[in-house]
């Protein structure tokens, strides 16, 4: 691969070449759980790291090492790892950090699930939460931070809220406090986003969202700038400078510079833990990767018109958007995602839950799915779905009112997504 290639060339090519026994020129699934050793000398090499290959595919598969080199080369990235979900993804990318004892520090404006991973799970571990309230504030992160903790972590783009994270005002507090800033991308997109070039250092996907784009495959990436130095911290992260007991005595940081996270991640959590994925997704992820950006260019296309039509609408009370004009975010949106800040739109009826309810029940082309970054139009009410377990305290701190819905935009043609839109309007009104 060339580092100067452009997107649109690396999201085909990076990472993969024809197969070199067959000459498969599209990517081969290689459905195989475990690899033969040439003898056992070949064996002993692998397991000690000695020489590069493949043992087993909890670890490791030739399907997921191209989308893994293919990510990486989408975000700028020095490596990345495939997992069974975008939850596996963000569990892994903060406990390969963090352990009992330890405390993050981590936005408010999140996608449910992670809220509910952070607020409930994390603590059961004895990993303490503490959650910032205004994401884009940097003092509020300064003043969350102790000695204790390990990382900050927020969504580029909330989900639902829909706000622009400002990136280079929150990476500065987290490596003047001495540590990692990892960031959710899943709703930008590596197309419209690149978080490693505005100071995270460690960036996760659903990539059962855009990446796959086709709402066949539940998957997740982490995906790691190597731009983090664990060894100049050596105190707060003796998992990166002291001896690996269960793996040969390796030391992350001297052994493997820049690749330490990224391999200690694939070593520990997928190898320990085991959320691998199955080959057939990543293979289902490489045939989504391949017209990113195109599908990506025409979620945005049909959200800028979706969000204009809604907001010039008067039985609309609201509509959350980041191109608008009216929105606190549209500053942020030209900074940070010059392309346009993604597919997701959220607006509030004025006749609050009924009316949610009444306009969800009346689409026809939209699905009722818990799902967004789909190429079909998807449309949810979030406070009796995704974040039905957040208190309406927490709720509110995520974006999500009693009465909102939130559309993921797809790729059907325009006029047919706003006759949808405009029968649920018609059955939401008192
Ligand atoms: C922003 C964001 N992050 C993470 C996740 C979790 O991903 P998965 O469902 O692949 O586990 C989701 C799922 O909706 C999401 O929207």
């Amino acid at each position: 691969m060339s580092e100067q290639w452009s997107f649109e060339t690396k999201q085909i090519h990076a990472g993969q070449t024809a197969d070199p026994t067959t000459g498969a020129r599209a990517l081969p699934i290689y459905q195989t759980t475990s690899y033969e050793f040439r003898d056992t000398q070949h064996a002993a090499d692998l397991f000690g790291l000695v020489e590069p290959g493949n043992i087993y595919t909890r670890i490791m598969n030739p399907t997921q090492d191209v989308v893994e080199q293919r990510l990486a080369a989408l975000e700028g990235g020095v490596g990345a790892l495939l997992v069974a979900s975008g939850q596996a993804a963000t569990t892994g990318a903060i406990t390969n950090v963090a352990e009992a004892g330890d405390h993050i520090v981590v936005s408010t404006s999140l996608y449910g699930g992670t809220d509910s991973l952070f607020r409930h799970t994390f603590p059961k571990l004895g990993i303490e939460v503490s959650f910032v309230a205004e994401p884009n504030d940097p003092q509020q992160w300064r003043d969350a931070a102790r000695d204790n903790t390990k990382a900050f972590f927020a969504e580029t783009i909330g989900n639902p809220r829909g706000d622009i994270l400002d990136l280079e005002a929150i990476a500065p507090v987290a490596h003047e406090v001495g540590v990692p800033f990892i960031v959710d991308n899943t709703v930008a997109t590596p197309y419209l986003l690149n978080p490693l070039k505005h100071g995270a250092d460690t960036v996760v996907h659903s990539a059962t969202k855009y990446i796959g784009g086709h709402g066949t495959a539940i998957a997740g990436v982490v995906i790691d700038g190597g731009s983090f130095d664990y060894a100049a911290h050596a105190d707060k992260y003796p998992g990166f400078t002291q001896p690996d007991e269960s793996y040969h005595g390796l030391v992350y940081a001297e052994a493997l510079g820049p690749a330490a996270y990224i391999t200690k991640l694939r070593v520990q959590y997928l190898r320990n833990v085991g959320p691998a994925i199955a080959p057939f997704n990543a293979f289902l992820l490489a045939q989504g990767l391949e017209t990113l950006s195109l599908r990506v260019e025409r979620h945005v296309d049909n959200a800028q018109r979706v969000a204009q039509w809604l907001a010039e609408r008067e039985d609309v009370a609201t509509v959350g958007y980041a191109a608008l004009p009216t929105s606190p975010y549209r500053a942020l949106a030209e900074k940070y995602t010059p392309r346009g800040p993604g597919a997701i739109v959220t607006f509030e009826l004025p006749g609050g839950i009924e009316a949610g309810r009444r306009f969800i029940d009346a689409l026809t082309l939209h699905s009722h799915v818990a799902n967004i970054g789909d190429v079909r139009s998807l449309a949810i009410h979030p406070a009796s779905t995704t974040h039905s377990q957040l208190s309406e305290q927490e709720q509110a701190g995520s974006g999500v009112t009693p009465g909102l819905v939130r559309l993921a935009v797809g790729l059907e043609g325009i006029d047919d997504i706003l006759a949808d839109l405009e029968a649920g309007l018609a059955a939401a009104k008192p």
